[in-house]
């Protein structure tokens, strides 16, 4: 079986070979959101109105501005989508919604995400995405909710998540996670439901004693005497 991830780059270079190189006359954010359009399939059409020539995306379907014209939500869950995420995702200062949920999304986590330092909510849940979780999502310091779970997921949960303070929701569940779960932080808020379907992840949070890891509790006193 092909590793998921080797597809994805085939199908993105087929996307690109298919659209030519982007020449447009939106602002940086349309850019770049027209650049995730380009990296997408949309048998639905639901990205029509994502027009680059237009000055700014403020009017395009499913983006959402502030008053300074800058991208404050993406709602594009359950649209049938597939195709991949873009690094030019990271370029939207302002955006506080990322809401991409229950597609067929495949592919990595762009590190650049973890440059939307206004975020508030990232739900990729429900996708096919792959690759590991980007230590960068660490610096998403006004994060609140964070659902990358049902998804093909890889690799040990990075420790910088626990500096997110805020963080009240956190779902990554269903991937193929592996290490120990932190149990600090914010973690300390989150229950094994959190982290349920992943077989290779171990620790207290979960329950499992890790492999070389120190034992879940100390053994219980043996009282009364034998
Ligand atoms: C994902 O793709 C599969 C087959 O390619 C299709 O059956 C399914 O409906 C798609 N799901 C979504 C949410 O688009
Ligand atoms: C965005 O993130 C990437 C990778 O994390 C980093 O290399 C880059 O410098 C960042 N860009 C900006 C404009 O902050
Ligand atoms: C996620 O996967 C689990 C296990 O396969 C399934 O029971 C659940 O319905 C899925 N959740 C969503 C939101 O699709
Ligand atoms: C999970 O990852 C391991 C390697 O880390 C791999 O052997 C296994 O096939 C993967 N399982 C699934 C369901 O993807
Ligand atoms: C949790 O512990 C790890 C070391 O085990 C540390 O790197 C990380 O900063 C801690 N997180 C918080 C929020 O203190």
């Amino acid at each position: 079986m092909q590793h998921p991830c080797f597809v994805d780059r085939v199908w993105l270079l087929l996307l690109l070979l298919l659209h030519g190189p982007v020449y447009t006359r939106a602002n940086n954010e349309g850019d770049a959101l027209y650049a995730f359009r380009q990296a997408l399939l949309d048998p639905s059409q639901v990205l029509q109105s994502w027009d680059p020539s237009l000055v700014n995306p403020c009017t395009w379907f499913h983006v959402t501005c502030n008053a300074k014209n800058n991208v404050l939500r993406v709602d594009l869950g359950n649209a049938m989508l597939s195709g991949n995420l873009v690094p030019q995702l990271g370029q939207l200062k302002d955006l506080q919604y990322l809401e991409l949920y229950s597609n067929n999304i495949s592919g990595i986590i762009p590190p650049e995400l973890g440059n939307l330092t206004n975020l508030v909510s990232l739900d990729l849940y429900q996708n096919k995405l792959c690759g590991p979780i980007p230590e960068e999502l660490g610096n998403l310091e006004l994060l609140r909710f964070l659902r990358l779970n049902n998804n093909s997921l890889t690799g040990q949960i990075p420790m910088s998540l626990t500096r997110i303070s805020g963080l009240q929701e956190l779902d990554l569940s269903n991937n193929n996670l592996s290490g120990e779960v932190p149990t600090n932080g914010s973690f300390s808020r989150f229950t094994p439901a959190s982290f349920s379907g992943n077989p290779d992840l171990c620790g207290a949070a979960v329950g499992k004693q890790c492999p070389n890891g120190p034992p879940l509790s100390p053994p219980p006193p043996v009282w009364p005497p034998p």
